[in-house]
């Protein structure tokens, strides 16, 4: 079918073009129908005009039901006040599929009935703006790592190892032996970057993670770089880097979709280098700080908040609530580091300075979500690492080939995760990450 793309119609002005669509909405005036389409690319308004139009088509506009696949052939008018700043003058118009009862309506529904229609959800124009914006988040991350001279090294998804512990794993029968579905590509990575020196995969990543909290997927896509040689300092470098670019380059090429969701952007305009770097223990007096200041506060949310932070006690990771109390009180994302060694995953390197400290790294968004970044300084030596595999209680076996990489030319290296879904969460301000993914996989939802 010849068709012309909504996108597209400012190269057509003046032009017969048919465009193939789905009806988004109907107004009528008099003898006048205005038919609003939207094709994917946008919305465009097609006016019939009843004296100029064969009677049958006139009525057919009529009798349109939302989301009707419809194709519609007119004369495109510049015109500012139409959506998207152009207008079809109709001349014909014929009904592709019909659509009967369709059950996202323009009024309020609530949110576990549109996530049952998610398949449908999709079509409405603030999902499809954060399905936009996910697209360009994804193009973002791919240049900024493909600029720097970084190969993409795709790691498995069915592996035999445990890399963030082992209470997460989703566990499968691989020809009568246990595999699991890959929580990171991390260990994988590692030995790419002995290879290649700069490294990234990118791809599906899954937990069986039992909290039902509004950051966490089962399946989530994440993006790791790894590189060999680099400290913990030039891995926040290198975050810092990454996450200003990313946000740089949605607000330049996403404004028409942040404009549909609402996004405040003057708050992501902030998002420059440097990022504050706040080692764990003062994040802890900050937090103790925050705590006693909110709950002598008026706002009750706050009040609320108060209780909640610092509830894991010193020593221990940080919670949800500690994560937000950091993430309001900056414009830009906070790097935590040096976290407890205790509650970090068995490849981080100790600090020298002080061993009960790991050189590790977690970026804290400014709103919402929390952490969208987790990384740092991996263990290059075998007889240490030997001894955190064991303390962890994984299996030596299944790390042989992990430790290999200690055993032939070890070298410091660093790296770290981003979920995607946590960054457009952030950039686009959606309240939980299930809008953020096509097709949200959450403890209790695998359909549809
Ligand atoms: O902090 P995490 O667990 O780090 C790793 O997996 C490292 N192996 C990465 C590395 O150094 N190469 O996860 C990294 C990021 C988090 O900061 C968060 O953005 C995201 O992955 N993430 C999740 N996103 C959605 N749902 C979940 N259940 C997530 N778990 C982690
Ligand atoms: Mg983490």
């Amino acid at each position: 079918m010849k068709r012309t793309y909504i996108a597209d119609l400012k190269d057509h002005v003046g032009q017969e073009v048919t465009i193939a669509g789905w009806l988004y909405n109907k107004r009528s005036s008099g003898k006048v129908r205005f038919v609003l389409v939207r094709d994917g690319t946008g919305i465009c308004q097609a006016t019939a005009f009843k004296p100029e139009l064969d009677p049958a088509i006139f009525d057919l506009c009529d009798s349109l039901d939302q989301e009707t696949s419809i194709t519609v052939t007119g004369v495109v008018k510049a015109f500012e006040k139409a959506p998207g700043g152009f207008e079809l003058g109709l001349k014909n118009l014929a009904i592709v599929g019909v659509s009967k009862d369709y059950p996202i309506t323009p009024k309020e529904h609530g949110v576990a009935f549109l996530m049952e229609n998610r398949h449908l959800w999709l079509r409405s124009s603030r999902q499809h703006a954060i399905m936009r914006i996910r697209h360009q988040v994804i193009r973002a991350v791919r240049d900024f790592f493909d600029d720097q001279g970084f190969t993409l090294i795709d790691s498995p998804i069915l592996t035999a190892n445990a890399c963030e512990g082992t209470s997460t794993l989703f566990e499968t029968e691989y020809f009568g032996e246990k595999a699991y579905l890959s929580q990171s590509g991390q260990l994988y990575n590692e030995a790419a970057a002995m290879a290649f020196g700069k490294v990234y995969c990118f791809g599906p990543t899954f937990r069986a993670e039992k909290s039902k909290t509004r950051r966490h997927l089962t399946e989530f896509w994440m993006v790791e770089p790894e590189v060999a040689f680099m400290d913990l300092e030039e891995d926040m470098d290198l975050a810092e880097a990454f996450i200003e670019f990313v946000v740089q380059r949605v607000l330049s090429r996403c404004a028409p979709e942040l404009k549909v969701i609402e996004r405040d952007v003057t708050k992501l305009a902030n998002v420059k280098r440097p990022f504050p770097r706040l080692r764990y223990s003062d994040a802890m007096t900050f937090l103790a700080e925050k705590k006693a200041e909110f709950a002598k506060s008026d706002d009750e949310e706050l009040r609320k908040l108060s209780a909640d932070i610092l509830k894991n006690g010193p020593g221990d990771d940080l919670g949800a609530a500690d994560e937000t109390a950091i993430g309001m009180s900056h414009d830009r994302p906070v790097m935590v580091h040096r976290y407890p060694a205790a509650v970090k995953a068995f490849y981080m390197k100790n600090d020298p300075a002080d061993p009960n400290f790991a050189l590790c790294v977690d970026v804290i968004a400014p709103e919402g979500v929390g952490e969208i970044i987790g990384g740092g300084q991996r263990e290059e030596d075998l007889s240490v690492l030997e001894g955190k595999i064991a303390q962890h209680g994984l299996s030596g076996d299944a790390f042989k080939w992990y430790n290999d990489l200690r055993r032939y030319g070890s070298v410091p290296h660093s790296g770290f995760g981003m979920g995607i879904e946590r960054m457009v969460g952030w950039v686009t301000g959606a309240h939980h990450v299930r809008e953020t993914i096509p097709f949200p996989r959450m403890m209790e939802k695998i359909w549809p």
